[in-house]
């Protein structure tokens, strides 16, 4: 399999709202591909962000892959709307449905790449019967909810083993990561397996976030020139 290079999706989840345009476009020159995109609901999560409203007005303003992270309750009811928003990716917590096969079978048929969630607590052995379906696997280093928290460690042997087991048995998912990655930590995960990294507040929170991102993306280049 033909692994594809590091991508660094920036998280619109800590950028300044009231400049959202002009947050997008610097990224999009620091050479992202793929924007982030969080939906909390205030019960899956204890936070509510956006919704599929803010989804279809980036869709008109970028041409960036829009990857929607649906951190809400009940998944399933809202995929047909981000779908029709203009989402690229959707992502749905494995602790957020028992109907999990269903609702990764109806973004496919959307022609909508299918990926699944695992909060920190939860182990890759819970995915077993869905990593020869997902399009990707996304490991959250922190608790979902909130941006600025602390990478937990952990999560750098989940990536390990999603590697492992893709390897193993032929999958072909990707490898996403999201929570406290900055330049001090990115290099482990791409070490690890990741080769999506998810970053807001290393990104959003500078004073250049073009130069931010263009400098997580060196640093994940060199850290995979490394690897082998
Ligand atoms: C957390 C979100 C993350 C968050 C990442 O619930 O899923 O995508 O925006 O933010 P940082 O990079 O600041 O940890
Ligand atoms: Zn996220």
């Amino acid at each position: 399999m033909m692994l594809p290079a590091t991508e660094i999706a920036p998280s619109i989840l800590a950028a300044d709202f009231s400049r959202l345009g002009e947050e997008i476009a610097a990224v999009e020159r620091g050479g992202a591909r793929i924007l982030h995109v969080d939906v909390m609901d205030g019960r899956f999560v204890p936070n509510i962000s956006i919704g599929v409203p803010v989804v279809s007005s980036l869709r008109k303003a970028t041409t960036l892959i829009l990857d929607v992270h649906l951190m809400i309750e009940e998944p399933g009811r809202y995929v047909g709307a981000f779908a029709d928003a203009g989402a690229d990716m959707i992502s749905v917590h494995q602790e957020a449905t028992p109907h999990l096969d269903r609702v990764l079978a109806a973004i496919q048929e959307r022609d909508i790449e299918a990926g699944v969630v695992l909060n920190p607590a939860t182990p890759v052995a819970t995915l077993s019967e869905v990593l020869s379906v997902v399009d990707f696997v996304l490991v959250m280093s922190v608790n979902p909810g909130y941006g600025g928290q602390k990478f937990i460690s952990g999560s750098l042997e989940k990536l390990r083993q999603l590697k492992e087991l893709r390897s193993r048995y032929n999958h072909t998912y990707r490898i996403e990561v999201d929570g406290g990655l900055g330049l001090d930590n990115v290099a482990d995960a791409v070490r690890a397996g990741a080769e999506i990294i998810v970053a807001g507040t290393s990104v959003f929170h500078t004073s250049d976030p073009a130069e931010a991102v263009r400098r997580m993306r060196q640093v994940a280049s060199e850290a995979l020139a490394q690897k082998v």
